[in-house]
């Protein structure tokens, strides 16, 4: 067995670090009945499975996640992939890996904002799987790592089952993006002011507004969201946006490719374990759930 080595980081998840791979590969004399094995977190497993992806086109690998967020969601799915002029995963493949194996010691090393950023992905799982689940979520996580495996091998179960029902993501799949078309562009809107903040802090933050929005267009029940919320606030803190910034807000949504003139599209909630795609939202909606974000905050006007 050999072993290819990758800086740490998104900003090696490039063109470049993909060379270097697929010149480690060709060196090797890897062939088609080589299998790739992506040990590391969710940067390594997008790499990684986009080399497996297009080497010789096409050859096996397998993922062993080191990060809870890759546990419980990057290390599923096949989505494969690297960045490409500033843009996230703009090129990349889906190809499924041979299986993912999940080991909790991993977790022992993790630092506490990936841990969290993690637990933000697994939250979001519980909420589009069942009630059961969500139920199974306590408040002293953090200090638990071998349940938080067990969660985050729950959640990876249920990505699979999706997956196999719509592997491109032309429908069903689709559930998975819940609290990402507020939590990507809180993830930019910080990442631009020069706070960067993890992907799964960003997801919490988009399901406090996403939930919210939930009650308004679907019919989820207030007390549903309230628990949802508390349960989210618990373990993270919304980040203070002032109104001024909606607008700009705003923009980023529209500038997501799934959206168009005046609306956005979402994906909400009708109960635990019920939500809806393709969810329309109008820029009303959207400025109310801003400042609903921001009541709970507690940013200054
Ligand atoms: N393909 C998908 O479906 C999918 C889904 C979600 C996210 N992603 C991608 O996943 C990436 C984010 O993944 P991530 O959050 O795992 O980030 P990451 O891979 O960058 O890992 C975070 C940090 O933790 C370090 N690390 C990894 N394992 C460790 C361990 N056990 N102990 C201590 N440190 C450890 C890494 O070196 C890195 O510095 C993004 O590129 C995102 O686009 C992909
Ligand atoms: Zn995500």
């Amino acid at each position: 067995m050999a072993v290819i080595e990758i800086p740490s980081g998104e900003i090696h998840k490039t063109y470049e670090t993909y060379l270097s791979v697929m010149g480690q590969l060709t060196q090797l004399q890897a062939d088609r009945g080589t299998v790739l094995i992506n040990l590391g977190g969710g940067v390594v497993c997008d790499l990684g499975g986009f080399a497996a992806a297009t080497y010789k086109r096409g050859i096996r690998y397998i993922n062993v996640p080191t990060t809870l967020l890759a546990m419980a969601d990057a290390a599923t799915g096949g989505k494969t992939g690297i960045d490409f002029l500033n843009y996230k995963n703009l090129i990349g493949a889906f190809h499924q890996p041979l299986g993912t194996f999940i080991y909790a010691d991993f977790l022992e090393t993790l630092p506490t904002e990936h841990l969290l950023s993690g637990l933000g992905e697994i939250i979001k799982t519980c909420l589009i799987a069942n009630a059961n689940l969500f139920s199974q979520l306590s408040t002293d996580l953090l200090n638990d790592i071998s349940r938080l495996a067990f969660l985050a091998e729950r959640a990876a179960e249920f990505k699979h089952t999706i997956v196999e029902q719509d592997p491109t993501e032309q429908n069903v799949r689709q559930i998975f993006n819940f609290g990402h078309t507020f939590g990507h562009c809180f993830e930019s809107f910080f990442l631009s002011s020069g706070q960067p903040i993890t992907h799964g802090h960003a997801v919490a933050m988009g399901m406090l507004c996403e939930t919210m929005l939930s009650v308004r267009y679907l019919g989820l029940s207030k007390n549903t969201c309230d628990q949802i919320n508390n349960l989210i606030l618990k373990y993270f803190s919304p980040i203070a946006v002032q109104s001024q910034h909606f607008e700009t807000l705003w923009q980023i949504m529209q500038h997501d490719k799934k959206n168009s003139h005046q609306e956005v599209h979402c994906v909400l909630l009708k109960a635990i374990g019920a939500p809806k795609y393709n969810q329309i939202i109008d820029k009303d909606a959207v400025f109310s759930a801003f400042q609903y974000y921001q009541s709970l905050s507690k940013a200054p006007l």
